[in-house]
């Protein structure tokens, strides 16, 4: 067996998996956020410690198996967040998390001092209020006294691994999300570091995602039941765990991932593409491999805002039963999910979102359907980008909440006019990072191979041409909706 944990925003998610793929066992285990001020996002560590060992506990409980046949673990986690650590190794101050928005600054001071060609150049990506270097610099301006006591930063599913081994690392999945990492040649930056007065010394010792760290310290095998000859292996960051627990594992294979945020992701084999900072270009949890990704901020939220708001009685499923009895287009209404502001492609932590077209005709199963064309459409913009820039967009795997749907899938092979596959059991970065484990325990030569038996196709949706032509014309005033509505922040 092994086990994946899945460090996430709101709970820590724990899977106990066999050799065939087959999870045997699930937790999880919520934490909260902490939001002091509007923008504010942070996380105190010790609750995701806290859970974990809770999780673990419960995951092992009624498990009748020896434990010792328990090899190994690895990580999934959160992207961007930054933790920083004292001398000895204590948390300073509360993590502050991907989606806190606080850095708008500081992300300009980045452009101002090494220049937006040069950032690209070394990070492949932009500087955006969500990424780590902001959030350091953040820190070194408003809290100088927390700050000239940082020997180390780490990244959230890092500082968990800490504690479960005492071997401080980040794998380089993690790290291309800090915007402190020169992405192609896989080392920290010394040139932005230097630029921006910060000791290389905070950034933590590299490695890849399938790399062993170590084995379980004895407190956490005590405390947990956990052997203490388990087995831990680096992990990787959400996006790229899901994209391993997906089989996004070579050239030609995309991923759709509808959860709180939405993601597309796909499959890059060298460092050497350029999307201009319009896409994030990320290193993968595959050893030299790297993807390419946007991201829609309000996704899945969008619809859990509708239902909360104007149906907050019914379940998911009720208020999704109506969708396919309203036509493509929903009837004219047109909706844009910037609820808290949009990542890809506009990088824009103002704008917020809006229903145009609203008829006195409306019902409601009509803004039902344009909130899920406005999600697909955001997350459409993304593929684009990444067409344009030559890709092959044809075959893509939907997961998460957005795959929960037959008539959503078929509304995403319709707006990105690709074959939309779906699989049997999608346990989203989990997988991902059991998978790790099992690739370093040596169950298998590849992760590829790990995929080929872990992973199952259950139903493909095609694009059905009529609608595929409908989309085309409406996503052209999709486009126009967010130029047009930005002077209202
Ligand atoms: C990716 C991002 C989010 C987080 C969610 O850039 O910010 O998807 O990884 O955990």
């Amino acid at each position: 067996y092994v086990i994946g944990v899945d460090l996430g925003t709101s709970a820590v998610k724990i899977l106990l998996v066999d050799t065939s793929g087959e999870v045997i066992q699930s937790v999880s285990k919520p934490y909260p956020l902490i939001q002091e001020k509007t923008g504010y996002s942070e996380q105190n560590p010790e609750r995701w410690v806290e859970q974990t060992i809770v999780g673990l506990k419960e995951l092992l409980k009624d498990f009748p198996t020896d434990i010792a046949n328990i090899e190994g673990m690895s990580f999934s986690g959160q992207m961007h967040g930054l933790v920083l650590l004292d001398e000895q190794n204590e948390v300073l101050r509360p993590a502050i998390l991907w989606n806190d928005t606080r850095t708008t600054a500081q992300c300009q001071q980045i452009y101002n001092v090494i220049g937006e060609d040069k950032l690209l150049q070394i990070t492949k990506n932009p500087a955006l209020e969500g990424f780590t270097l902001p959030k350091i610099l953040w820190v070194k301006e408003h809290e100088p006294q927390v700050f000239e006591r940082v020997k180390t930063f780490v990244l959230p599913k890092d500082y968990l691994r800490y504690r479960l081994t005492g071997q401080l690392h980040i794998d380089y999945s993690d790290a291309a999300g800090t915007l402190l990492l020169d992405v192609g040649r896989k080392e920290w930056s010394t040139t932005i570091c230097a630029l921006l007065d910060i000791n290389p010394s905070i950034c933590p010792p590299l490695l890849d995602s399938h790399d062993e760290v170590g084995t379980i310290s004895l407190d956490i095998a005590q405390a947990t039941g956990l052997s203490a000859t388990t087995r831990v292996f680096a992990g990787g960051a959400d996006n790229a765990c899901g994209a391993i627990g997906s089989g996004i594992l070579e050239d030609g294979k995309t991923l759709c991932s509808i959860g709180t945020s939405g993601v597309v992701l796909s499959y890059e084999a060298t460092p050497d593409k350029n999307f201009n900072g319009k896409v994030h270009y990320f290193n993968h949890g595959v050893s030299d491999a790297f993807y390419t990704m946007g991201v829609t901020l309000s996704a899945g939220h969008s619809l859990t805002w509708f239902k909360e708001v104007f149906a907050s009685e019914e379940s998911f499923q009720q208020l999704l039963s109506e969708v396919n009895t309203v036509p493509v287009g929903s009837n004219g209404l047109l909706f844009t999910p910037y609820l808290v502001g949009e990542r890809t492609p506009h990088a824009d932590a103002i704008i917020r979102a809006s229903f145009i077209g609203i008829d006195s005709s409306h019902q409601r199963k009509d803004f039902v359907r344009s909130v899920l064309e406005g999600i697909t459409f955001s997350l459409h913009e993304s593929i684009e980008i990444f067409r344009k820039n030559g890709k092959l967009i044809d075959t893509i795997v939907s997961i998460g909440g957005g795959a929960q749907n037959d008539d959503w899938l078929q509304m995403q092979a319709d707006i990105f006019d690709a074959k939309i596959v779906r699989l049997t059991s999608e346990q989203g970065p989990g997988m991902g990072a059991a998978m790790l484990a099992a690739y370093g325990c040596g169950w298998f030569n590849s992760l590829k191979d790990c995929a080929a038996n872990f992973l199952n196709e259950d139903k493909q949706f095609n694009p059905i041409p009529v609608n595929v032509e409908k989309y085309k014309k409406l996503f052209l005033i999709y486009q126009q909706v967010y130029g047009q509505t930005k002077v209202l922040n």
